[in-house]
């Protein structure tokens, strides 16, 4: 076959798992379609291989640190998963498909049959250490290290069709063969096979790979063929349901955010990255945390963002610098990232350990709620972010991003407290315990995270903000139709109020996802001139699923946002309670009065928000949904 005709039957191949669109997306569902296989329900921790070792990982590198993760007690603490990454497959065996391990670096996979090496005795050992254990592969033909990799050493050796070593063609058989046959409990699915293999690729032109059409181009959504990226993925997340009648397994995607994944993976996996690789930098890591603090309610309870595994003990993160260290952990918590350490843990400090270990800061990014934190304050340097746990209690992260100190005022509603009772706080670095009323002044060091527990009275004194609880949120149909990546931007320092208020928000086009306490391109919530500090915004022609777990009453102001540029479109807003339509506002537009809308919602399970509206243009119709609470238990 010629390589063109290859790359059409693999345009074919792609296209025949289209999905079918359905008839009208906005029509209620009755359902909270969130993805909720697997074991995610907390955000998965453990080690990683790439960081530390990157292809040249073997047996005792591995082992070595699943060693001292037990032995520190960090498996006891939670860290359980040891993750295999790319660098352990040596060919494709031509004849059956079978993957062969490269036996020399991970001696203990040889089996009597030395040509078909298992890593069954070595997911055993791991299993029996009370870890389970993680591999890599990736969606196309071949891994990123074959596309990226300086060097051929760590890479799979023989023909070309024996290198293709990705799940492309054998999904079946390699799901199979990893979580069947050698007993592994969570895969890393990675995406360089779809688009670093062009026909004009270098390693395609050098003829040491064969051509696959790119679908996938992470610098243009013009080029990337979303609905088969999204199909294929989901077309392993099938097989590896059916590998794992048990449910025992953790799916993560590896497209940083390319193929507007970070608007779909909720529905596909259970972990998804948000962006490029982190570095060991400060700068790398502040861009890694970007492309998913805005986020929030894109992940809940079995599905979480991943702005990429910890690079605490390298570089800025390594014992020489705590701070910084102590930051990438906070932060990594606060977003309820996968704590997946990317360390040689046979080498790793004690006092790194200490902090990956501290069980305070576990616990937030572990909680069972799986409330990603918001932003309730934003400047180039300074951000408060704000989550809210399952008792109620608030964690509180003041990130000082810049090189300068700052006095911050921390203040109750940043919280959605109330100003007139006093907030405990309880810093979690230290353990020390103080309390304030209405505000507090407090110093952060650059690059430092002061981090807190806190408990006050809230402002809503029987119920919550949909904006407090992001996990219990999905954006279903969030409305975007030009889906694009975050644009990497620069903001302005603190203002006039200091740290007062919600901040000098950045003003840009971007992406228009639905968010949290703030309107789709990052203004103020604001109806006819009536701003909102609590609330969803998010485009014209939206559905939200949001869980209700015993509340009577839903209550809402609805209307377009004042940050609309289309003046004549009318928007419907309606409220659906388990499938049945419980509400409906008149057709509103920019400019007019938010219309209250107050539903009860007793004994329903899945509410359903839908803002419609005809011949628009949606990204020009950002809409709110002020103060969106759910009250009365
Ligand atoms: C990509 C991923 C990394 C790592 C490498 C392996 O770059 O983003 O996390 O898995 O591939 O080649």
């Amino acid at each position: 076959m010629t390589v063109l005709k290859m790359a059409a039957c693999a345009a074919l191949a792609l296209s025949q798992w289209t999905p079918a669109q359905s008839a009208d997306p906005l029509a209620p569902t009755a359902r909270w379609t969130g993805y909720s296989a697997g074991r995610g329900a907390t955000p998965p921790m453990g080690w990683n291989s790439w960081n530390a070792f990157a292809s040249a990982v073997d047996e005792e590198k591995v082992m070595g640190s699943a060693r001292r993760i037990v032995e520190s007690g960090l498996a006891g603490k939670g860290y359980q998963y040891i993750n295999l990454d790319d660098g352990w497959a040596s060919r494709r065996r031509l004849s059956d498909g079978h993957l062969i391990i490269r036996a020399d670096k991970f001696p203990g996979t040889r089996t009597s049959d030395p040509d078909t090496p298992s890593f069954k005795p070595f997911t055993d050992r791991l299993h029996a250490m009370g870890l389970k254990a993680g591999i890599y592969s990736d969606m196309g033909r071949n891994t990123c290290a074959q596309a990226w990799s300086a060097t051929d050493e760590d890479l799979p050796k023989g023909s070309v069709a024996e290198r293709e070593v990705g799940l492309h063609d054998h999904i079946e058989q390699d799901i199979n063969l990893y979580f069947r046959d050698w007993g592994f409990d969570y895969i890393k699915v990675d995406g360089c096979g779809l688009r670093d293999f062009g026909a004009t690729s270098a390693k395609v032109k050098a003829g040491e790979a064969r051509a696959l059409r790119p679908v996938m181009d992470l610098g243009a959504i013009s080029r990337t063929d979303v609905a088969s990226v999204q199909a294929l993925f989901r077309r392993v997340g099938a097989a590896i349901e059916r590998s794992n009648p048990d449910g025992d397994f953790i799916y993560s995607l590896c497209i940083w955010g390319a193929a507007n994944v970070r608007a779909w993976a909720k529905n596909v996996s259970n972990v998804s990255r948000t962006s490029d690789d982190i570095s060991p930098t400060w700068g790398r890591l502040l861009v890694n945390f970007d492309s998913a603090v805005h986020r929030a309610l894109y992940a809940h309870p079995g599905s979480w963002n991943d702005p990429d595994m910890l690079y605490i003990g390298t570089g800025d993160f390594d014992a020489a610098h705590l701070l910084e260290a102590r930051s990438h952990f906070a932060l990594w918590a606060m977003l309820n990232a996968p704590l997946l350490i990317g360390a040689d843990l046979r080498k790793t400090p004690d006092v790194l350990l200490d902090i990956l270990g501290n069980a305070d800061i576990i616990a937030l990014d572990q909680d069972p709620a799986g409330n990603q934190a918001t932003v309730a304050y934003d400047s180039s340097d300074l951000q408060i972010l704000v989550k809210t746990l399952a008792d109620g209690d608030k964690a509180v992260a003041i990130f000082n991003r810049g090189s300068a100190a700052y006095e911050v005022t921390l203040q109750a509603m940043q919280l959605k407290y109330r100003a007139d009772a006093p907030v405990a706080l309880t810093d979690l670095w230290t353990r020390k315990q103080s309390s304030f009323t209405k505000q507090i002044t407090l110093r952060a060091a650059p690059r430092e995270t002061l981090l807190f527990r806190a408990h006050g009275s809230r402002i809503l004194r029987d119920g919550v903000y949909l904006s407090e609880q992001p996990g219990k949120v999905n954006p279903a149909v969030d409305g975007v139709t030009r889906p694009i990546a975050d644009p990497t931007i620069f903001r302005t320092a603190a203002g006039w109020n200091g740290t007062r208020g919600a901040g000098d928000r950045p003003q840009y086009a971007g992406w228009g996802g639905a968010r949290a306490d703030s309107a789709p391109y990052g203004q103020t919530l604001q109806i006819a001139r009536q701003t909102y500090a609590s609330g969803i915004g998010v485009l014209a022609n939206s559905r939200l699923e949001v869980r209700n777990e015993g509340f009577r009453r839903f209550t809402t102001q609805v209307g377009v946002d004042d940050s609309a540029t289309d003046k004549n479109a009318a928007v419907t807003f309606l409220v659906y309670g388990d499938g049945r339509r419980l509400a409906q506002s008149p057709p509103l537009k920019w400019g007019q009065d938010a219309k209250t809308l107050d539903v009860d919602v007793a004994g329903v399970r899945v509410l359903e928000l839908v803002a419609r509206s005809r011949g628009t243009d949606n990204e020009s119709l950002p809409v709110a949904w002020g103060e969106a609470a759910l009250t009365g238990h």
